[in-house]
């Protein structure tokens, strides 16, 4: 007998009635109007298309009904009755727009052009049983969709994904697998940073040391911020480019799944690799060893292009000529981003360029710069982009500009100038941060972008008013890989968060949180399907805990509502018995708290522990300078990652608060919890001075303690407990803390000549 699976995720029997449950589609289509029954491909099911030029659209119906089933779908040009995959031209329909229409008798498609026939085709393959995805081998012969009317067409033109390729080579076979899971997401441009600090993985035929030398670094194993610069004569192992042959390859691919592929080359800075092949193309007061950078590069990575010299423009033109060859992309990306000037200041060659063309100052040379290589893209047809950066100066004609910084509210500038926009803030569309309660990811740089915040983003946050919403041209998830550490962990970045980017860019329906996750519930199944290593982040538990007297009260909370909590407090794992969390839980020092989420009684995610210490400064009353003092006394240290929620974080500040003791106590040793992280500033404090007081009114110093900078300023990641304990023994209620800022950043230091942070978790008092 044939095995028939007839999609049961969508209908559940009660009784004698059949209800067809919700269509659970990602993005989500503008309308979809639900029938009754379903229609079912096999081995007679065939399949017409209006024209030839659409059959690539439908591949990918015959690829995965033949590879799962061994179905043949029978291509004719006469319409059948019964039992077909009908697709049907109607210019009316918008690009990218379709309609799909399934009876019990047949599948219509209807569609203006190739993509829009694309993109039905994705839909109808969602609307299949998931196992259709599966690379393993099946007998089902027979598959079933729900009947259905949907009418879709996506919010914005332009649904863009980035890939940072230099800090982490990223293999062609894993390219052309992530066009794949792009089309599948109705992503439909590919934004590929191809040049960095970190290697340059383009060929460029006239220029074979780009990629002979630039395209390869020095052996690093340790985190990207902690890899030291390469020294003159190492070998340099690491590494890869894609040849011209590979480009066209994966160009091609993308194209076949209604990806435009847009190369971003990187000018004037994040050009190291570059510089490393072709050293005269930075400054010549530049006089150290250039090499490809393997980390942060330190002061190296203010090294830029020369904008004095015009041999830098003649290379430039002439990459863009090979660029312009390969690539069919109406656009050109030129970063732009991040460009120090402090070589561009002292250099005689970029001050005479200022001189002679009455340049006000380096930023506006900036411009001259990429003005000046936009008329050179504009001669060869095609248009510039280039990160916001661009607007700090005259911005160049006609450039699309991509808001990054923040929420990207720089971009807005430009919008009002004319200029078309692309949204990717990094406080929200940057992948590279961290996606849940940061106690359970892999180590990462900055702050949260949680799925949610990625859903719930809206160009509004960004200052886009009504009226320059026609300048957005999309939004786009951007994927920065210096700590990528290979294509699972690269997977599990991206998804399911560029599902959340995919969803709003399409889809111009009114958000729905708990609807979107039930629809990525079927996608995340997809990926399962497809192997794709995919984030469970979402069922991890943020935390919140307040400390008052021996009582730690402690909050926790999951992105997703539809998860049960369940926790212990007697050592024991938690399972679907513990006791059902359903509001915030009390428990005494030393308590070992342990919760987890449950979805239909499975566990999911990952445990929480909590075990609250315990010390004099535990749950007293605490005041300071900065909001947040209270962690310092909750009694819960945080992890390696400043930004875990446990740290009190002060920036380019200085910090001072008090302890409130319940009583007064003989006070022997004071420690403070920093975390060390060089690569974003954290450091340990230029001062500490400590007072104490019996009546909160007059305070005598207890200890003063300085650190040079050469202590202060340490490039590694780690934590550090700072105890001062060489003094006699006092008696205090009140001890007032007073922390100096580190101060500015020394040169050779990652974020060199930027102001610095402090990062604490916890004050000791003993
Ligand atoms: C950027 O993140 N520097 C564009
Ligand atoms: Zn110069």
């Amino acid at each position: 007998m044939k095995k028939r699976l007839s999609a049961i995720s969508f209908c559940i029997l009660i009784g004698m009635q059949m209800l067809v449950a919700q269509i659970l589609i990602v993005p989500e289509p503008q309308m979809v109007t639900e029938g009754q029954g379903s229609f079912t491909f096999n081995d007679q099911t065939t399949v017409s298309v209006p024209d030839s030029r659409f059959e690539p659209a439908v591949a990918d119906l015959y690829k995965y009904l033949r590879r799962s089933a061994e179905i043949k779908l029978h291509p004719v040009s006469k319409h059948k009755k019964k039992n077909t995959v009908e697709l049907v031209y109607n210019a009316d329909l918008p690009e990218e727009g379709y309609a799909l229409d399934v009876t019990k008798d047949k599948v219509q498609l209807t569609a203006s052009s190739q993509s829009g026939f694309f993109y039905g085709v994705q839909t109808l393959l969602q609307l299949l049983p998931t196992e259709i995805f599966s690379e393993k081998e099946n007998d089902i012969r027979e598959w079933s969709i729900p009947c259905v009317s949907i009418q879709d067409e996506p919010r914005f033109g332009y649904r863009g994904f980035m890939l940072d390729v230099s800090r982490h080579f990223v293999p062609k076979k894993d390219i052309l697998k992530l066009l794949d899971y792009l089309a599948l997401h109705k992503i439909n441009t590919f934004h590929w940073h191809l040049i960095d600090d970190n290697g340059w993985r383009l060929e460029i035929k006239k220029y074979p040391l780009l990629t002979s030398i630039g395209a390869f670094r020095a052996e690093r194993n340790n985190l990207f911020p902690l890899r030291a610069n390469q020294i003159e004569g190492e070998p340099t192992p690491v590494g890869g480019f894609y040849t011209q042959d590979d480009v066209r390859e994966i160009i091609a691919y993308a194209s076949g799944r209604n990806i435009e592929v847009i190369p971003e080359i990187e000018m004037p800075a994040h050009t190291n690799a570059s510089l490393a092949a072709y050293p005269h193309l930075a400054c010549p007061v530049v006089k150290d060893f250039l090499g490809t950078i393997p980390g942060g590069g330190g002061k190296n990575a203010s090294v830029i292009y020369c904008a004095g010299n015009d041999s830098v423009f003649a290379f430039l033109e002439d990459v863009v000529d090979e660029v312009v060859e390969l690539f069919p992309s109406s656009y050109i990306h030129i970063g732009g981003d991040e460009a120090w000037k402090d070589n561009w200041k002292l250099c005689p060659l970029c001050q005479k360029r200022m001189k002679d063309n009455n340049i006000p100052n380096e930023e506006e040379l900036q411009s001259y710069f990429i003005r000046r290589m936009n008329v050179y893209i504009q001669s060869k047809g095609k248009k510039l982009m280039g990160w916001d950066e661009l607007v700090d100066s005259e911005i160049p004609e006609s450039a699309t500009i991509f808001g990054w910084r923040g929420l990207g509210q720089s971009a807005v500038k430009a919008a009002k100038k004319g200029h078309s926009i692309v949204l990717t803030p990094a406080q929200r569309f940057y992948l590279i941060r961290y996606q849940g309660p940061q106690w359970f990811e892999p180590f990462t740089y900055f702050g949260n972008n949680t799925l949610k915040d990625v859903y719930d983003y809206d160009m509004r946050m960004s200052g886009i008013s009504e009226d320059l919403q026609d300048k957005v041209l999309g939004y786009q998830a951007s994927m920065w890989s210096e700590f990528v550490t290979g294509t699972s962990n690269l997977e599990y970045m991206l998804f399911p968060r560029l599902a959340a980017m995919a969803d709003i860019s399409w889809s111009k329906k009114p958000k729905d949180w708990e609807a979107f996750l039930k629809r990525l519930d079927k996608l995340t199944a997809i990926y399962e399907m497809k192997d794709i290593n995919y984030a469970r982040s979402m069922y991890n538990l943020f935390h919140d805990v307040q400390t008052q007297g021996d009582n730690s009260t402690i909050t926790v909370s999951c992105l997703r509502p539809d998860v049960e909590i369940r926790y212990t407090i007697d050592g024991t794992v938690p399972d679907i018995h513990s006791t059902l969390y359903t509001q915030a839980v009390s428990v005494k020092p030393y308590t070992v708290f342990q919760a987890l989420t449950f979805c239909n009684g499975k566990p999911k995610g990952q445990i929480l522990k909590l075990i609250p210490i315990r010390n004099l400064a535990t749950g007293t009353k605490i005041s300071g300078t900065e909001k947040g003092v209270h962690k310092l006394v909750n009694g819960i240290l945080g992890s390696e990652k400043f930004t875990d929620g446990e740290y009190l974080d002060v920036y380019a500040k200085d910090l001072a608060f008090t302890v409130e003791l319940g009583q007064l106590e003989k006070i022997s040793e004071i420690s403070l919890g920093f975390v060390l992280n060089g690569g974003m500033g954290a450091h340990y404090p230029q001062s500490v001075q400590i007072e104490y007081s019996k009546d909160g009114k007059e305070y005598y110093l207890l200890k003063q303690k300085a650190f040079d900078e050469n202590i202060r300023f340490v490039d590694c990641i780690k934590k550090d407990l700072v105890t001062l304990n060489d003094f006699d023994p006092v008696e205090a209620k009140f001890i007032k803390v007073q922390l100096g800022t580190p101060g500015i950043v020394p040169a050779s230091m990652p974020r060199e000549g930027q102001p610095s942070r402090i990062a604490i978790d916890e004050v000791y008092i003993n």
